[in-house]
């Protein structure tokens, strides 16, 4: 029997992130080859020409698991009933930029669509942000919806989870899909900590620590960490524009193993609520190591953490703004730290 449609919200769709994530949610990359879906796009009045023009290529495209399109730029009519939101809408960083900078122009934009997911979407709704500054978008997004569950707000580090794989991949000329359980800790910006202690790959003859298998600490300690840490500047600088197939498709990746669930043995990087876990202060949008099963993420617990990694570690989560934050909550999110 068919399944019912998920209907599944992407804002800044006109955008150049939406443009490339909503023919991957159409083909199935994000739910599932079989699962059919509606997709609502919201972008902003000066942009409903080009809002358009992606609907019209939408049906053009024909794919068999679109049910449905709405294109609109009212928030509300954008946030009934959907199952899953990926809120990409905001302003992009520009080259000399850092991700901090864009933050006054998407706080008020996450405050109002807070209050229309809390008021019209269904109730069980997944959200991912993708808009800079992620996390503490998310934090905003968490505190302007105060009844939705706050394990159902999520900020996407999987980008960065991908550039970790894809840099061992190269380094060691294996394939991606080989190597598992890198970790990214703390905040989507120049902090973060691409962590490969954990990490492995397989040989085909078992798997073997990736630390073993490079045998160059001093480029797994330094150039590893901060190439991963200025990817995005790094694709800023050659395209003049910020990632958005790379962002897309992991978005998508992001969305599928959270529903789906992460295959036995392996895990992958979400930005959460963090409950304290690994001495991270609770109540701060902190990427750690999850496994999902039955749509539910859970940080994975009990990992060795050296005093090299306990330092990165630390150093990230001070730069995000916890929900304690004197009077108002989101004021903690303009400390002059946060990127
Ligand atoms: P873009 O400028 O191409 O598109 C953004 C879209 O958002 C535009 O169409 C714009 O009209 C729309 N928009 C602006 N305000 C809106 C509002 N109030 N409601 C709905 N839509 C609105 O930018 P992009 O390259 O698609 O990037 C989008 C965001 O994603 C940026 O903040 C960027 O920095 C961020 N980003 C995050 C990651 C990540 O890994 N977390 C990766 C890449 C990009
Ligand atoms: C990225 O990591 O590519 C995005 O966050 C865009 C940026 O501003 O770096």
């Amino acid at each position: 029997m068919a399944k019912d449609p998920i209907r599944v919200l992407v804002t800044g769709a006109a955008g150049q992130i939406g443009y490339a994530l909503v023919p991957m949610i159409a083909r199935g990359a994000m739910l599932g080859p079989d699962q059919p879906v509606i997709i609502h796009m919201l972008d902003i009045v000066p942009a409903a020409e080009a809002l358009k023009g992606v609907k019209m290529e939408l049906i053009d495209a024909a794919f068999p698991l679109l049910k449905g399109v709405v294109a609109t730029t009212d928030v509300v009519e954008a946030c009934k009933g959907v199952d899953v939101a990926v809120m990409v809408g905001g302003f992009p960083r520009k080259e000399g930029m850092e991700r901090k900078d864009v933050m006054s122009k998407n706080v008020s934009i996450y405050k109002a669509q807070a209050s229309a997911l809390e008021k019209h979407a269904a109730p069980d709704c997944k959200v991912l942000v993708v808009a800079n500054p992620a996390n503490t978008n998310a934090l905003i997004l968490k505190e302007f919806a105060p009844s939705f569950p706050e394990k159902n707000i999520t900020c996407l580090t999987r980008l960065d989870h991908n550039r970790a794989l894809g840099q061992i991949s190269e380094r060691l000329n294996v394939h991606v899909g080989d190597v598992k359980n890198v970790i990214i800790w703390g905040n989507h910006s120049s902090t973060q900590y691409p962590d490969i202690n954990h990490a492995t790959v397989d040989t085909g003859n078992g798997l073997k620590p990736v630390r073993e298998l490079v045998g160059d600490d001093p480029w797994l300690n330094a150039e590893f960490i901060t190439t991963v840490q200025q990817r995005g500047a790094a694709i800023i600088k050659a395209r003049k524009l910020s990632s958005a197939l790379s962002a897309a498709s992991s978005a998508c990746d992001h969305v599928h193993d959270w529903v789906l669930g992460t295959p036995k043995g392996t895990w992958v990087s979400m930005g959460v609520y963090s409950d304290g876990s690994y001495g991270i202060p609770p109540g701060i949008i902190y990427s750690f190591p999850v496994t999902c099963e039955k749509g539910e993420w859970s940080i994975v617990q009990g990992l060795k953490i050296d005093e090299f990694s306990r330092e990165k570690m630390d150093a990230t989560a001070k730069e995000l703004p916890t929900t304690t934050s004197p009077a108002s909550p989101v004021r903690g999110c303009y400390r002059p730290s946060v990127r």
